[in-house]
């Protein structure tokens, strides 16, 4: 009886929408919570103080600029040794058990205590603290409230893995400075300590090389289309190109510091010797293929026959490993871009290339007799391998994508597993490190419910199975996976807006895949703290995905002709109603409980969600060609 009545009580806790106690949702989950009686109210005269240091008097400066314009109060930040009563107290500790970017957070009921090892542990108890107070602490506009009171209680927390990413493609859109800033600024509020821009591609070159200037001049341009990307109108010869864009080198140092004074590494991507038509359209000499070339506006580009085939290109878009004025053009960009980013490592792309033209070169068949190489993954892998050496030089260490392991890895190189944990599982057992990053579970350009009601992408992943990445695969040396990240590629992101939308939920599911101790996931306690962060995001005007409201369809067929629908949902408590009969349903019509027959004459299924009588998922309409088409009915 009492186990059930501390179950109520904790459910009370866990959706009380409203209340001051919304100290059960925080994202990622911390370590450990010990939740004390009462609350600190903040004073209307708050101060800030912190030990003598750098940083930590930056983080304090931020966090005083944001409690001032939500609250309104009068907010001084000041250096010191000792909390004062009712103050917010910022200090370093000297504790060897401590992780580096761990942190302690104390709130009683006379204020608020943060201790770190390290400032960076200090910015992370900082994020904590902002969850911990109302959702208006993110309000924009700014919202008054009464009181602003924050729940008396312990945390101790560190992170699961050192790295923490979300990778941005401003390839195929191109996002400006201050819209990649503010993209930190919403990732790093969940804990996240990397971004990966992957910043060449086929669709541009987003990133000024002085030695280079024609890979900005021309291959940060293309002409400008709206609609499916990848199946637009054949280019024609005379279209201006108007759409793209590209960061100076001054806006990447501004970047760089303004991610570092986040705590957040940027990892920057090349990508060769595939998807590298934009360098390819200024310098038509790094290919194979003699010809003019044009940056690709979105047309297709490649085939994927499926069924085990390779994939090929329809245009030469991958630079020559035979060729030495490729290396003398890659020793350039690696020169400057080694010296514009602090991070460790470079990441090299090498995903995706097509091997049509390079199998019919006459200077590649020339290098495999040269350097006696069998096939056309030793080409890939004698390419990488002379990478690695220019980006070693540099003082920098080689990150790629898992084909890299193709032909043999190159000595010292990393690799960032994509088509699932197969090639981090190989690398690791080879003793390589390794980033997990794959599909199936953190691909966050895939759409998140299902095609009839999402942007169409060819694939989907909900935020249930996001929520389910496991980056340590058994029998491998957990110490060679240093995390992962989540990979959002933009050919059907066009503007901030739908970037927000593609990150939120998903992204939260990561973060605490990747923070947060491994025996605390819980699929019911995380949604329900999705939910009240999806309240945060309003507050903050931050775009996400509502598709956890929206049903998971099943199709099967009877006899040979009759559809059966079976409908579920990926979170608790919603009701599902519908209609064969093209009338919008409510939650007075029909509600789902077992599968349906389709009415042979149905034009169409109607079907919404309800919670508590209210509609919460999106109206959506299946038409009958998709349900007979999903059926398997001819
Ligand atoms: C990739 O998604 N092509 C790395």
């Amino acid at each position: 009886m009492k186990k059930r009545l501390l179950a109520a009580l904790l459910a009370v806790l866990l959706t009380s929408a409203h209340g001051q106690r919304n100290e059960l949702s925080i994202i990622p989950q911390p370590a450990s919570i010990a939740l004390g009686e009462g609350v600190f109210t903040l004073p209307r005269e708050i101060s800030v103080i912190t030990v003598k240091n750098d940083e930590l008097k930056k983080i304090a400066g931020r966090l005083a600029a944001q409690l001032s314009s939500a609250t309104g109060y009068t907010v001084n930040t000041s250096e010191g040794n000792t909390a004062t009563s009712g103050s917010v107290f910022l200090s370093l500790v000297t504790d060897p058990m401590t992780s580096k970017e761990g942190y302690q957070l104390k709130v009683t009921a006379n204020g608020v205590s943060l201790t770190a090892a390290d400032p960076s542990g200090i910015f992370y108890g900082v994020q904590t603290l902002l969850q911990l107070l109302p959702r208006e602490i993110v309000g924009k506009p700014a919202a008054k409230k009464n009181e602003w009171a924050i729940p008396v209680v312990t945390i101790d927390d560190r992170p699961r893995f050192g790295w923490r990413g979300l990778m941005l493609d401003v390839a195929r859109h191109f996002f400006t400075k201050d819209q990649v800033k503010e993209y930190i600024d919403e990732m790093v509020k969940y804990k996240f300590n990397l971004l990966h821009l992957h910043l060449t591609d086929d669709q541009g070159w987003r990133i000024e090389i002085k030695s280079l200037p024609k890979l900005t001049e021309v291959g940060a341009w293309r002409a400008d289309k709206t609609g499916t990307f990848g199946r637009f109108s054949p280019p024609l010869p005379d279209e201006p190109k108007t759409y793209g864009g590209f960061y100076t080198q001054d806006d990447i140092k501004e970047i760089v510091q303004y991610a570092k004074d986040r705590f957040i590494n940027i990892l920057p991507e090349i990508d060769v010797p595939g998807h590298s038509l934009a360098a390819i359209a200024a310098y038509p000499e790094l290919t194979s293929t003699p010809g003019k070339y044009a940056v690709n506006s979105g047309e297709q580009l490649m085939v994927w026959p499926g069924s085990g085939q390779h994939f090929y290109g329809l245009i030469d878009n991958a630079l020559c490993p035979a060729k030495e004025n490729v290396y003398q053009f890659l020793d350039k960009v690696f020169t400057e871009i080694a010296q514009l980013f602090p991070f460790e490592y470079i990441h090299m792309g090498g995903d995706e290339t097509a091997r049509n033209f390079w199998e019919k070169s006459d200077a590649i068949k020339g290098l495999m007799k040269k350097e006696k190489l069998k096939d056309l993954n030793e080409v890939q892998s004698y390419f990488v391998k002379r990478v690695e050496k220019i980006i070693n030089s540099k003082e920098k260490k080689l990150i790629g994508w898992d084909e890299i392991l193709d032909g043999g890895l190159a000595p010292n190189a990393a690799v960032m597993s994509w088509r699932g944990m197969k090639g981090g599982i190989e690398a690791a057992r080879q003793g390589h490190e390794v980033v997990m990053s794959p599909t199936d579970f953190v691909y966050i350009d895939y759409m998140q419910g299902d095609a009839i009601i999402e942007p169409p992408v060819y694939a989907t992943l909900r935020l249930k199975k996001a929520y389910q990445f496991e980056p340590v695969p058994d029998g491998v040396n957990p110490l060679l996976i240093k995390g992962g990240q989540a990979n959002l590629w933009t050919e059907q992101v066009y503007n901030t807006r739908h970037l927000q939308y593609m990150t939120w939920p998903r992204a939260f599911a990561i973060a605490e895949a990747l923070w947060s101790p491994k025996e605390k996931r819980d699929w019911n306690n995380f949604s329900a703290r999705v939910e009240r962060h999806f309240e945060r995001l309003d507050a903050a005007q931050v775009k996400y995905a509502p598709s956890i409201y929206d049903p998971i369809f099943e199709f099967s067929k009877k006899d040979t002709a009759t559809i059966i629908v079976k409908m579920s949902t990926e979170i608790e408590g919603l009701s599902i109603h519908y209609s064969f009969d093209n009338s919008f349903p409510d939650q007075f019509y029909p509600k789902y409980t077992s599968s349906l027959t389709v009415p042979k004459d149905a034009v169409a299924m109607k079907v919404i969600t309800y919670r508590d009588s209210k509609p919460i998922g999106r109206m959506i309409v299946m038409p009958i060609a998709e349900m007979r088409k999903r059926a398997g009915i001819k």
